[in-house]
């Protein structure tokens, strides 16, 4: 069955000292026995010295993007193999930041989602619609494209070690976390979504993470839904204490 996930998304905050002291922080108030799969995800140049702090502890390192080339005339993209020599495992793949900011189509995601297969880093594919995409009521629609195209080309034995994450992009940062219904109806329509393309039993295998102004105050109720299985969380994740209290949540 899925193992529920808590990630931290630190995006680009913190620098060495304090990326070194909050991932310290988190691993000294972190329960091993917990069967919560913890990690964290610093800019790329922490991932080493946050690495260090973490070993032995349980907790695991991501990256926060990857470029789907082995190597190359690539300047300032980093392969998924270099990802690995520092000690990730996980990668995050799509951020809505990625695909809006710097426009990273559904081609990219895809091509990066296969690239961490071939890597063994497990993708953490992010999917979400916009504020103005869910007015229109195109959120299934978009959820379907982002879906379809993320897991083109990866078969049934590869896809769960894939983690989806439904982050709607009106709830990042904002404060505006969608109701725990809306989250479940959008996980709901992704493992639905996901049984179609595989089977019931491959699809109850992923782990479909909620993210979006997740706090120690909601995350209790959004987990508490049957078909969300942890957080991919950006802010709170900067406070150990409150990224504690969500993995305890969950
Ligand atoms: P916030 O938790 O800050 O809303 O960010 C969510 C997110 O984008 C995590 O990847």
């Amino acid at each position: 069955m899925r193992r529920r996930i808590v990630a931290g998304n630190w995006k680009m905050y913190t620098d060495l000292a304090s990326a070194t002291s909050l991932a310290e922080m988190i691993r000294e108030g972190f329960n091993q026995s917990s069967s919560v799969d913890v990690l964290l995800c610093p800019p790329t140049p922490f991932l080493l010295p946050v690495g260090e702090r973490l070993e032995g502890s349980g907790i695991a390192l991501g990256a926060q993007n990857l470029y789907y080339k082995k190597e190359g005339a690539f300047t300032g993209e980093i392969a998924p193999q270099m990802l690995r020599s520092v000690g990730c495992t996980y990668a995050i793949v799509g951020h809505s930041e990625r695909r809006t900011i710097f426009g990273e189509s559904d081609y990219d995601v895809k091509m990066k989602v296969n690239a961490a297969i071939d890597h063994k880093l497990r993708p953490i594919i992010c999917v979400g619609e916009t504020e103005g995409e869910r007015e229109e009521e195109m959120t299934y629609k978009v959820l379907n494209r982002q879906i379809r195209e993320a897991f083109d080309g990866i078969f049934k034995e590869e896809a769960t070690s894939c983690v989806v994450a439904y982050e709607p992009v009106w709830a990042i940062g904002t404060g505006k976390t969608a109701t725990p219904e809306i989250a479940q109806e959008a996980h709901r329509f992704i493992r639905e979504l996901l049984v179609s393309k595989y089977d019931q039993v491959t699809a109850d295998n992923i782990s479909i993470l909620y993210g979006g102004s997740v706090k120690p105050t909601n995350a209790q109720e959004l987990f508490a839904q049957p078909d969300i299985d942890g957080g991919l969380i950006g802010g709170a994740s900067l406070s150990s204490q409150d990224f504690l209290t969500i993995i305890d949540a969950a």
